[in-house]
């Protein structure tokens, strides 16, 4: 019967101590407490935007501005003046919208159809010197595509 007892104890003994043991364990591995931090900011403040800032109109193309300096300064020498090559007088607005001996150079509202516009595209006008700036040629072709005005 010594050894019943014995049994008994031993595994009251071995039970204590898995427990004393489970005990330990959990005290040295404390549950952690999830620690609430606050929410990054949602709403970023917008930066104070004028309301009428980003419907610029578009610049209008004016002949007498800039269509009709840029004939000036490279045209007139050949068409105009002294000499009027291919019948085609570029000193004025009605001189280039009566066009040359071949017939109309502008046609309002096409450029591409517009043999003037053409020439300088492709380069063959000027007929010698430098040839016309792409900012130069864009004003043209504006020009045209806005209905060719006399403004
Ligand atoms: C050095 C002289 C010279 C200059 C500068 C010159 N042209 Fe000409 N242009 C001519 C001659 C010459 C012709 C006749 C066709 C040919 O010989 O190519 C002509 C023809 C044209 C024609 C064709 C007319 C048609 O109905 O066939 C256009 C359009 C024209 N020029 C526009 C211009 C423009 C625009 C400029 C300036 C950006 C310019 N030209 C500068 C000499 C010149």
């Amino acid at each position: 019967m010594k050894t019943k007892w014995f049994f008994v104890a031993g595994f009251l003994f071995l039970t204590l101590t898995a427990c004393g043991a489970q005990s330990v364990t959990a005290e040295a591995q404390p549950i952690p407490i999830p620690t609430l931090t606050p929410p990054p900011p949602t709403t970023i403040p917008l930066a104070e935007t004028p309301a009428t800032e980003s419907s610029a109109p578009a610049v209008e193309v004016s002949f007498a501005r800039d269509v009709a300096p840029i004939f000036a300064d490279s045209c007139v020498e050949c068409h105009g003046g002294a000499r009027t090559r291919a019948g085609l007088d570029l000193t004025s607005y009605v001189g280039l919208m009566s066009g040359s001996q071949e017939g109309a150079v502008i046609f309002p509202g096409n450029p591409q159809e517009s043999v003037l516009f053409q020439q300088v595209v492709d380069g063959s006008m000027p007929k010698r010197g430098a040839k016309l700036s792409p900012e130069k040629i864009k004003a043209i072709g504006d020009w045209i595509a806005a209905g060719a005005p006399n403004n």
